[in-house]
């Protein structure tokens, strides 16, 4: 029989009505000679009643099923006496009076009780990922993420983008991670590479006249993982001709607007707001400047260049910085000991130590303030600090200070439950440096990638004799809550600059040639201006479901080690495969199939 409506659908209207029903049994509840069951399907659960003296052979039928047994039952609904009424409940006014009930699958115990809050460990609930999936929570960010990905599709079709697929099997785009390869089987010893983003063919549609093109496209990174990373991830990938950044932001404002709205009811304000790069860096210590709370951080390095504490001056006086952030009220919550360990932390940042006083109404507490006092004045002032409130300070160069700093402000606003729930802080950050020193490789890099625009006035400093790594570009991140969930730029359309900015990564002619030669041949043939922009799908769902984690809004996600654990990815394959690819290992490589 066809089933009339989904088991959370179930409503007061079809009291009296007769309903088919199917779906997975949640819970059974048997209180003697009247039995319960929560029937569950996607979209909620509904409780069924069976009655022994009613109908004994249904009871019985009832009575055998166990949890997660898969049912098809015919019934009555009714609406709940008045004390049943459970307001927590979709469907918690009603209920369904069983008459006839079929097994259409049993279940063996599973691993783990299939319900919220569930205490299973993660490796566990990958492995039987479809358990875990059929647990209310997941069921819901599923969904979120379906929903999120239907208004895209519908968003920027109204706006006449047009979805254009790109390849998966390809060279690599070189977005700062290792690439996933994939040995050719036709050309031994060659490689393709999986698309770190789409980033060049998205260009190459813009030659080509697509004029505007999204599309939901999958990346693939292989880079450290952690909570908010995957090795392959979503982006909502755009690319428009002939636009500004603010054509852009706004075309990306449009998007956000109506995904807050449908999907959490919120009218966000549009614009979002601005900031520059160096603000973000200077006040929040971070290119991700959460603004949800407002310990700041502050320059103090003119203020103490001629302390009397050698830390502060001869930091100063090596063209460095100390920067500080006051904690409000930090006198009384941080002991001695909480400090110490906040300074053992940031060491991780290159953090030489953390100097700190607490602020009382006979001036400076704590192990510097004897050197701090004579300034206590202007810092304060500076700090806006009061009686009560604590001072950290920390001496060295700019991302050491800003890095440090800005780990600080998060760890103590969340220590302190100073971020207040329900905001939802949008913003830009733009005008970015377009290299930045990359103390891992030792060398520059591109801050965003080596195809974003400069500003035109910074050109300049491309030219021989000049030192690019002055220049700033014309790219803009998209921050939520401290997090970045997109990133764009306005691109390099004249080959020239392209040219010249791959020299000054690094990339000798040949190389570029060798590994870009594509696109600056498409440069060259009636390339538009243009620019577009990139969210990261599962970081944006992952904070719209307000989970802890990226892998919690994913549906078969890798685990921290890159391990798929389900289909357990990565696996071994037959040498019969290997000697196709032409694939020795070294030896002491343990190769042994299993
Ligand atoms: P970018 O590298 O900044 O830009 O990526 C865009 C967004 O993708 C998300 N993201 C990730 N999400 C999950 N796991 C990862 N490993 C991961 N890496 C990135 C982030 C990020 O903001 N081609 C450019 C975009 C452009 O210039 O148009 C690009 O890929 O949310
Ligand atoms: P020291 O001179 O190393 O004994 O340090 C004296 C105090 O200064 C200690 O509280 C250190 O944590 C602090 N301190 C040392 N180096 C720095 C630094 N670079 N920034 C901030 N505080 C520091």
């Amino acid at each position: 029989m066809k089933r009339t409506n989904y088991c959370g659908d179930t409503n007061e209207q079809q009291v009296g009505q007769e309903v088919v029903l199917k779906g997975w049994v949640a819970k059974r509840r048997n209180l003697g000679g009247l039995l319960f069951i929560d029937l569950w399907d996607r979209e909620g659960i509904v409780q069924l009643v069976f009655n022994d003296n009613e109908n004994h052979d249904v009871f019985e039928a009832a009575n055998s099923v166990r949890n997660q047994f898969v049912l098809e039952v015919h019934g009555k609904v009714q609406l709940r006496a008045e004390k049943e009424i459970n307001p927590d409940m979709k469907t918690g006014k009603v209920e369904v009076a069983v008459d006839s009930v079929e097994v259409l699958a049993k279940s063996e115990t599973t691993p783990f009780d299939i319900s919220d809050g569930v205490d299973a460990s993660e490796d566990l609930r990958m492995k039987y990922r479809y358990l875990d999936l059929r647990r209310p929570e997941m069921m819901k960010n599923m969904k979120l993420r379906s929903k999120v990905a239907s208004i895209v599709h519908n968003y920027y079709d109204g706006e006449g983008f047009m979805d254009v697929e790109t390849p998966d099997l390809t060279r690599s785009t070189p977005e700062g991670a290792r690439d996933y390869i994939v040995p050719s089987r036709v050309y031994p010893g060659h490689f393709y590479a999986l698309p770190q983003s789409p980033q060049l063919f998205k260009q190459l549609l813009m030659a080509a006249g697509v004029d505007k093109y999204y599309q939901l496209a999958r990346c693939f990174r292989d880079e450290d993982l952690r909570g908010d990373r995957q090795p392959e991830f979503t982006q909502i990938d755009t690319e428009m001709s002939f636009a500004t950044p603010e054509d852009i932001q706004e075309a990306t404002e449009g998007l956000i607007k109506r995904v807050m709205k449908e999907v959490k009811g919120i009218d966000v304000k549009t614009p979002f707001p601005r900031m520059q790069w160096q603000e973000a860096m200077d006040k929040y210590g971070s290119d991700k400047p959460d603004t949800r709370f407002d310990i700041l951080i502050h320059d103090l390095s003119d203020i103490v260049k001629d302390s009397s504490f050698k830390v502060f001056s001869s930091t100063v006086a090596e063209g460095n910085f100390v920067r500080a952030i006051c904690v409000p009220g930090g006198a009384e919550k941080y002991s001695r000991k909480d400090i110490s360990k906040k300074e053992e932390y940031i060491k991780r940042y290159g953090s030489k130590g953390l100097a700190w006083v607490k602020v009382t109404d006979e001036g400076y507490n704590g192990p510097v303030a004897k050197f701090l006092d004579e300034k206590a004045d202007q810092i304060n002032a500076e700090m806006g600090a009061k009686e009560g409130d604590l001072i950290l300070f920390v001496a060295g160069s700019f991302h050491v200070v800003c890095d440090s700093l800005g780990y600080l402000r998060r760890a103590i606003a969340e220590e302190l439950d100073t971020i207040k729930p329900g905001q939802w802080n949008y913003l830009w950050v733009v005008n970015w440096p377009m290299f930045e020193y990359d103390e891992g490789f030792g060398k520059w890099i591109a801050s965003h990638h080596p195809f974003t625009m400069l500003n035109p006035e910074d050109l300049h400093y491309l030219e021989d004799g000049e030192d690019p790594h002055k220049a700033h570009a014309q790219s803009y991140d998209i921050i939520l809550n401290g997090q970045e969930i997109g990133g764009g730029s306005i691109r390099i359309h004249d080959p020239k600059v392209q040219e010249k900015v791959l020299k000054a990564l690094g990339y000798s002619k040949e190389r570029a040639e060798a590994r870009f030669g594509f696109l600056l041949k498409a440069l060259e043939m009636g390339m538009p201006p243009e620019g577009g922009l990139a969210f990261g799908l599962d970081r944006w769902v992952m904070i719209l479901a307000e989970a802890d984690s990226i892998r919690d809004v994913i549906p078969f996600p890798k685990n921290s080690k890159a391990v798929e654990p389900l289909t357990a990815a990565p696996g071994k394959v037959g040498q019969q495969q290997l000697d196709d690819l032409a694939i020795k290992f070294d030896k002491d490589v343990d190769y042994k199939l299993d």
